[in-house]
């Protein structure tokens, strides 16, 4: 049987750069191998305040990124996590496996807590139960996420083991997957923080749907380590990330590309890697602005589709769990 994947993104907004290289572009390679389940986390996303109008507009949007990045292949299914009810049921029976502690430790929720003081809410505690929730649903093998869900990934074979040792085996356990190269994209303006469209300002991200001047003049005004060498190193995280970011996307090594830059300063090494990022993702932005000239018929087909065959499995999952926990 062909193994299957399930990962996620929330539908907050604009994705990035990171988002691009840490996930999508892990999931358009790994498409054709896999049985795919990618889902748009709108349940996740809600753990932050939401404007009703602007979260539909953001599930939209995902979709039609989802498809313009070209995750197209058949046995790709693309769905909203709140359209198949069992993620919040499978969620709220693995939360009484999950300890107080092990939620505690994570260190998303501990980030989070800082950036929300207001808005401390149990959704955001909980949050890795419901995503454990997403991935042991389908029964995924796999899990392609950039290196910020690690701990997530852990956590979620831990309740998987939990269950499957009181109960038997009901639950596959799933690998985590890390883009070899990128799995964790840092801002362009803090390179001691990840690329986040939360955590910097504007100047930290590039979004996929940014036009090409405000990418070059995001590139341009990155911030640099001391010296003016263009060599990767512990001690150069920005020129580091840089390069990561040109590697991933030219599909030329670091090391090429310090040999190419070598003696030269920041100018040239800036103009060429916007020009780079630009012409990745020209095709994904004119795909998605094509697809939002009118989202509502084929993005509402693609979701309702989606949903129903996520359903269908989610229900057999869901179904043995109550079977084996005695109230079915
Ligand atoms: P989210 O929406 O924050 O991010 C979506 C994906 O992008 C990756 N990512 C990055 N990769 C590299 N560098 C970065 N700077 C960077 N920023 C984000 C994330 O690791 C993720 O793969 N909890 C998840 C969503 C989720 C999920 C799931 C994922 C919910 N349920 C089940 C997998 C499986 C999240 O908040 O991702």
């Amino acid at each position: 049987m062909q193994q299957r994947i399930l990962s996620g993104i929330q539908p907050s907004g604009a994705l990035h750069l990171g988002n691009y290289i840490g996930a999508l572009r892990q999931w358009l390679d790994l498409q054709h191998s896999y049985q795919c389940y990618f889902c748009i986390v709108d349940y996740h996303a809600m753990t932050v305040r939401q404007n009703p109008d602007d979260l539909l507009h953001n599930i939209y949007a995902l979709a039609a990124l989802y498809r313009a990045v070209g995750l197209t292949a058949k046995n790709v299914v693309v769905f909203k996590q709140s359209d198949v009810s069992a993620h919040t049921e499978l969620a709220w029976i693995l939360s009484t496996f999950t300890y107080m502690g092990e939620l505690e430790r994570m260190t998303q929720y501990k980030d989070k807590v800082k950036q929300h003081k207001k808005n401390n809410n149990v959704g955001l505690f909980t949050y890795p139960v419901l995503m454990a929730a997403d991935i042991l649903l389908y029964q995924a093998n796999l899990v392609p996420v950039g290196e910020d869900q690690k701990q997530h990934i852990e956590l979620t074979r831990q309740l998987a083991e939990r269950f499957n040792t009181i109960y038997g085996e009901v639950f596959t356990l799933p690998e985590y997957f890390a883009a070899p190269q990128g799995a964790r994209i840092m801002s362009l303006d803090d390179p001691t923080k990840k690329m986040s469209k939360s955590a910097t300002t504007e100047w930290g991200y590039i979004a996929l749907t940014d036009n090409p001047d405000v990418i070059m003049k995001k590139i341009k005004k990155a911030v640099t380590d001391s010296g003016s060498e263009i060599r990767a190193g512990k001690n150069k995280p920005a020129i580091t990330n840089l390069l990561t970011i040109y590697s991933v996307l030219s599909g030329k090594s670091v090391t090429d590309l310090e040999q190419l830059y070598l003696g030269q300063g920041y100018g040239k090494f800036k103009t060429d890697l916007g020009e780079v990022i630009i012409t990745s993702l020209e095709p994904i932005r004119s795909a998605y602005n094509e697809l939002m000239e009118d989202p509502e018929q084929l993005i509402q087909s693609l979701l309702a589709d989606g949903a129903n065959r996520a359903r269908v499995l989610g229900d057999v999952t869901l179904t043995q769990v109550k079977t084996k926990l005695g109230v079915l």
